[in-house]
């Protein structure tokens, strides 16, 4: 249980310290997951204690949607919103490159399609998801069309890992976007997760994957009591 809360607080310390990120008038990334949520909420008390104005979000996930939804956060879509000036998301697995796996919560494709159009990437996480070498305690989440989606299980294995098809109750979990999420595990971690990036790009039928390579400019790690910044030079400021 002290584990939990102690996580939780991380969490906590985390997303609400992102919100140092956002000035009035900005176009907002909004990640999916736990961490995320806190960041919500400091965003929808500013707003409502009129502290930050004109803000704009763009949700990865309905989940994330229907939240924003309750909290009176103003939204647009992707394409309304054309530029967002910062994308605020959590993560699985941080690597001391500052590279990142995600996808656990199941919006890996929305959430880089929103880093994609974002300036700047900042990911908020409690210190459980640093890791020595990415997939070494996350398995790499990979959205698939369900069309034939177990002819990739041999391609997967080919790669070193072992898959698993994401279920819920049995069934096969459907994301946002319709379809199926593959989990590969790596026995000792991802041993080159560029060259795995590039195997999965090419494969028909492999929309996306969680490997965020190279992407992350700021890592918010709420750390005992006190959050920790972590820059893409490697300097904390
Ligand atoms: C959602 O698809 C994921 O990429 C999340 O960003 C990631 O799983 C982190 O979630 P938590 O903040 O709940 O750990």
């Amino acid at each position: 249980m002290a584990v939990v809360e102690g996580t939780e607080s991380a969490k906590e310390l985390a997303g609400r310290h992102a919100l140092n990120e956002v000035r009035s008038g900005m176009t907002l990334g909004l990640g999916t997951g736990s961490t995320v949520r806190w960041f919500l909420e400091a965003l929808g008390e500013a707003l409502r204690e009129d502290r930050l104005r004109d803000i704009r979000g763009v949700p990865t996930s309905v989940e994330t949607e229907e939240r924003c939804r309750q909290l009176r956060i103003p939204l647009v879509t992707l394409p309304e919103a054309g530029r967002i000036d910062v994308a605020v998301d959590g993560a699985d697995e941080v690597d001391p490159s500052l590279d990142l796996v995600k996808g656990l919560g199941g919006a890996l494709l929305r959430e880089k399609m929103v880093v994609q159009a974002a300036e700047r990437f900042v990911v908020i996480v409690d210190p459980g998801k640093l890791v020595r070498g990415l997939g070494r305690k996350a398995p790499l989440p990979v959205e698939v069309v369900p069309f034939g989606w177990e002819a990739h299980l041999r391609f997967f294995r080919g790669l070193g890992s072992e898959p698993e098809l994401r279920r819920v109750a049995g069934e096969p979990f459907v994301s946002d976007n319709g379809n199926y999420i593959v989990d590969l595990s790596f026995s000792n971690g991802i041993p080159d997760p560029e060259a795995l990036d590039r195997a999965l790009a090419h494969r028909a039928g492999v929309v996306e994957s969680g490997l965020f390579l190279g992407v992350a400019d700021r890592i918010i790690l709420g750390e005992a009591g006190k959050p920790k910044v972590l820059d893409r030079t490697g300097r904390t400021p």
